[in-house]
């Protein structure tokens, strides 16, 4: 369309201009099967109804992972905004950068058509790059520079990706040194053996997966580099729901296709033909600045469900918030079901990576709110208590850090994650996370609660009876009551941790028998009983122990009682 008033012709793009026309309407009650075979007979890239479309290359994914059955809108987006197809483009790119994957255009009321986000334009982060704080990130400058330019030589692009490119984003990078992550188009190994010559350090290779890491590597000065990841650009291919891909080698765009969430998905290019090329091709920057947690398409958390975790620790770290495309991928993953080739030891150890987090606890009530322990257990339930008890897990643990005393977060919170589970569910998400003999979340809740009450109703005449109590019980149990109790079973705990269960006598057993006691369980009764009297503030000094030792000796050789 000609603009009247300039000197030469401009065109303004309409919707009906953008729009891919190969869409094909379906109900939206019909299958994912069936819309697939209505859209490969129409030849259509995306199916659609009303407010809902997909792409069909996400409906042949879903019918690949056996999810045929499915209502075909369980793996579309919905509630996607329409235009006529004379709306402007500038009406329709707002639309998409305020977070609609897609726009419809509609005409009398029927999908004509639909318009998905175009590759974004290469913005370029040379000046964040190249805007260093300190010793740490010249060094990382230095090494991403030395990276591009080793690459460039061995006739391969080289790209830094992932968390690093967010964090430059986010402006976060300056203040510490992250790990950093490679990609390079090409023989990745035969690359990090060459970055491990110009900066020494120890490399590891997994040739399985093409990757390799780098310890140790410094600069010509000899400052620290931190930790270099390399890989090889890839493509991955899932063969069952929770295993780990199979690779192939592809190009960058293809390569953060397969990651986890928008943020995640951008490369900056090191080359110094492109040094600070963004590329961004699903709108990683804008969800940034939007903080928004999006998934590249609905089946990624089938594919992959540990990403729930790691949503949950994005979620907390950085303060996304999920779109309705996560919600709508948490919704199938958690429906799948169980992903028997997940091992416990992955589950863990995602567990380990919350708990690792500056905001751990946070992170595990948007989890706990999210449903994401279904994977440990289908029949894992949320409830009130389970929540509070999260909350008081943290009091907890502040409280301990504060005291000195050693408790392993991640085993508090699985703790407080199952206690509040039937007898049932907490042994099975037990055997399902392997959890090992002997750890805290392996008690008895049941216990724990009786253990508090019977703190709760003590009336102590002194705090020795209070150790006698919580002396038996190992340090779980403990734990676990003070999960269970309140004020008062709380504070007799708190004692005996911090105080009550160190106290020792002064005195040895060899004096106690240079007393006039024989060898045997009687010097271990005395022992205690020192130990009480101090608990009980009835001795302080190693005078008055050997004076209570002298009495009671006494007392036993009178009756004749020394053993
Ligand atoms: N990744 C993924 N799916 C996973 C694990 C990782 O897509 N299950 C991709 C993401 O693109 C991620 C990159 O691999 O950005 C590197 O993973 P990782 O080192 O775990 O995270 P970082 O990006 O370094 O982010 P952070 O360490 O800050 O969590």
């Amino acid at each position: 369309m000609a603009k009247p008033g300039h000197g030469y012709p401009q065109v303004v793009p309409r919707a009906e201009d953008l729009m891919h026309a190969r869409v094909v309407t379906v109900p939206h009650r019909w299958s994912v099967d069936r819309a697939l075979v209505r859209a490969r007979a129409a030849g259509a890239v995306m199916v659609a109804h009303a407010k809902a479309v997909a792409p069909t290359a996400d409906l042949e994914r879903a019918a690949a992972w056996g999810l045929g059955r499915l209502p075909w809108t369980d793996v579309a987006s919905t509630g996607v905004p329409a235009v006529s197809r004379s709306a402007d483009e500038i009406t329709v790119r707002r639309l998409l950068r305020g977070g609609a994957s897609v726009v419809l255009v509609r005409e009398r009321g029927r999908v004509v058509g639909a318009i998905d986000a175009s590759p974004r334009p290469h913005g370029s982060l040379t000046s964040r790059l190249e805007r260093p704080h300190g010793a740490q990130g010249e060094a990382r400058l230095w090494l991403l520079l030395t990276a591009g330019k080793l690459g460039e030589a061995q006739g391969h692009a080289v790209y830094a990706v992932g968390g690093f490119v967010r964090d430059l984003l986010l402006g976060r990078a300056a203040d510490h040194l992250p790990d950093i992550d490679l990609v390079i188009e090409g023989d990745s190994i035969a690359f990090g053996r060459r970055l491990a010559e110009e900066m020494g350090g120890h490399l590891v290779v997994h040739r399985a997966f093409g990757t390799a890491s780098l310890e140790g590597g410094a600069t010509p000065d000899g400052t620290g580099v931190g930790r270099v990841d390399i890989a090889m650009a890839r493509r991955e291919r899932y063969a069952r729901p929770g295993v780990l891909p199979e690779v192939s080698p592809a190009g960058i765009d293809e390569d953060l296709g397969r990651r986890d969430f928008s943020v995640n998905a951008m490369a900056v290019a090191l080359s110094p033909s492109a040094w600070g090329r963004l590329h961004d091709p699903f709108g990683g920057a804008d969800d940034v600045a939007a903080r928004r947690l999006r998934v590249l398409h609905p089946l990624s958390l089938v594919e992959d469900p540990t990403r729930i975790w790691r949503g949950g620790r994005y979620a907390a770290r950085l303060g996304l918030r999920p779109d309705a495309g996560f919600k709508r991928a948490l919704a199938l993953a958690l429906a799948v079901g169980e992903y028997p080739a997940l091992s416990g030891q992955r589950l863990r150890a995602e567990h380990a990576l919350v708990m690792d987090e500056s905001e751990p606890w946070r992170a595990l009530a948007l989890l706990l709110g999210w449903g994401a322990f279904r994977l440990w257990d289908p029949s894992y339930r949320v409830t009130v208590q389970g929540r509070a008890r999260l909350a008081s897990a943290r009091l907890f643990l502040r409280w301990a850090r504060d005291a000195h005393i050693a408790v392993d977060g991640a085993e508090l919170a699985l703790l407080a994650l199952l206690f509040d589970q039937s007898r049932p569910v907490a042994d099975r998400c037990v055997r399902r996370l392997t959890i090992a003999a002997g750890m805290a979340v392996r008690i008895d809740a049941a216990a724990a609660r009786a253990l508090a009450r019977r703190l709760a109703s003590l009336r102590p005449r002194r705090p020795s009876h209070v150790a006698e109590v919580l002396r038996p019980a190992g340090e779980s149990l403990v734990l676990g009551a003070w999960l269970a109790g309140e004020g008062k079973a709380r504070r007799h705990i708190e004692w005996f941790l911090r105080e009550g269960r160190a106290e020792r006598p002064i005195l040895s057993g060899d004096e106690v028998v240079a007393a006039g006691v024989s060898r045997g369980p009687l010097v271990g009764q005395i022992m205690a009983r020192l130990r009480d009297l101090r608990l009980d503030g009835r001795v302080r000094t190693i005078e008055q122990e050997r004076a209570a030792v002298a009495e009671w000796v006494q007392g036993l050789a009178t009756k004749g009682d020394l053993g």
